[in-house]
């Protein structure tokens, strides 16, 4: 008779096959599933999280010093399903020496892929185009009608040029860019890929035709795009962000939208998520929102479950995680 295995995980979401096998296939755990694909609600986390041994989240799960007073001394490992790490309380959990398994590089493609998307979307206006077709607006061609912005002899500025900040760079490129601009800590050896010049945020604010926001949420990222920040930008520049939503303060976005301060906006990241539909960013046509799928295609979500699980298996038996993030 072989021994039941004595640790035991909880899983905030059903998560695809290919991840949950991995752990329900394991002999080293027990799991406790929450079995929707909706947000489990609080009170069943800190319930569902009671006495394990490994934790895997997502990036809508707030895991906290309450969550991780509930579950309790036995706790040894977080996996979160995402590359970001800001719903995780960093400081506490390096207090109580958990480790903690994310998902970088392999998202990135498919992250910067739909950043171009959203960029060329929004830049060209498609939303507003496709609603003109149905609703009978299109009477005929017109010299200056759905006009926007195009992408050939631009300049493009991206803040943060991390993973994806360089994909985004890498694919933009070829349509023609002229100078690709970028800010954030420090220069970065691998910028030179793109011919990327690295210059302060405030220069790159006021020459850039399309800005691009790629870096991670922090208390010094967050609010970074205020009014004082869309007040520097060209009236005529496209503002894209894929990374988080509180990098932005949207009453400023929503007036620097709504006073001509710059061209348009593109985001897949809110705050909240999902975004009320009466916000009144949605009834801007210069807005173009997307409900956070950057790294949503099959065989990404496929590959993050995967990693995900192996990370949470690791951290259980006290193994070399394949995505550690270094705390
Ligand atoms: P990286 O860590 O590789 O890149 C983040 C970059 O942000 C780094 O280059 C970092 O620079 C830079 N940065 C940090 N602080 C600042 C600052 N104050 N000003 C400017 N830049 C700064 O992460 P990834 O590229 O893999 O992911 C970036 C973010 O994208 C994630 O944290 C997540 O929030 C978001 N994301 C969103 C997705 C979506 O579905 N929309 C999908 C995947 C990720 P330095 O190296 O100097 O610290
Ligand atoms: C992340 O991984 O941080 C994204 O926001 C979702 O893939």
């Amino acid at each position: 008779m072989s021994a039941q295995p004595v640790l035991r995980v909880f899983v905030t979401r059903r998560i695809p096959q290919e991840g949950l096998e991995l752990l329900q296939r394991a002999a080293v755990c027990t799991v406790s599933l929450w079995d929707s694909d909706e947000p489990v609600p609080r009170a069943e986390l800190l319930k569902g999280v009671e006495g394990a041994h490994g934790l895997l989240c997502l990036l809508s799960d707030r895991i906290d010093a309450e969550v991780l007073d509930a579950a309790g001394p036995n706790l040894k490992v977080i996996s979160t399903m995402s590359v970001g790490f800001d719903h995780l309380a960093i400081d506490e959990i390096k207090k109580r020496e958990i480790r903690v398994g994310y998902t970088p590089d392999v998202l990135t493609d498919a992250t910067a892929e739909l950043t171009v998307a959203l960029l060329l979307a929004t830049a060209r206006r498609l939303p507003e185009g496709i609603q003109e077709v149905k609703s009978g607006g299109w009477s005929s061609w017109k010299p200056l009608w759905l006009c926007g912005y195009g992408l050939s002899g631009s300049t493009v500025g991206v803040i943060g040029l991390g993973r994806i900040g360089l994909a985004v760079a890498r694919r933009l490129k070829p349509f023609g860019v002229k100078r690709l601009l970028y800010s954030g800590r420090q220069p970065k050896p691998q910028a030179q890929e793109v011919d990327g010049e690295y210059v302060p945020l405030d220069s790159l604010l006021c020459e850039s035709d399309f800005v691009v926001v790629s870096c991670a949420l922090s208390p010094e990222t967050q609010g970074l795009c205020d009014k004082a920040f869309f007040t520097k930008m060209k009236t005529t520049a496209v503002f894209i962000n894929t990374s988080r939503g509180a990098v932005v303060n949207q009453e400023d976005l929503y007036e620097a939208l709504t006073a001509g301060q710059i061209a348009a906006a593109g985001l897949d990241v809110t705050t909240p998520e999902p975004l009320p539909t009466d916000h009144p960013l949605l009834a801007l046509k210069n807005c173009v929102v997307l409900p956070h799928i950057g790294s949503a295609t099959y065989s990404t979500r496929g590959i993050m479950a995967k990693l995900t699980a192996n990370n949470l298996l690791a951290g259980l038996t006290g193994e070399a995680m394949p995505s550690e993030l270094k705390l």
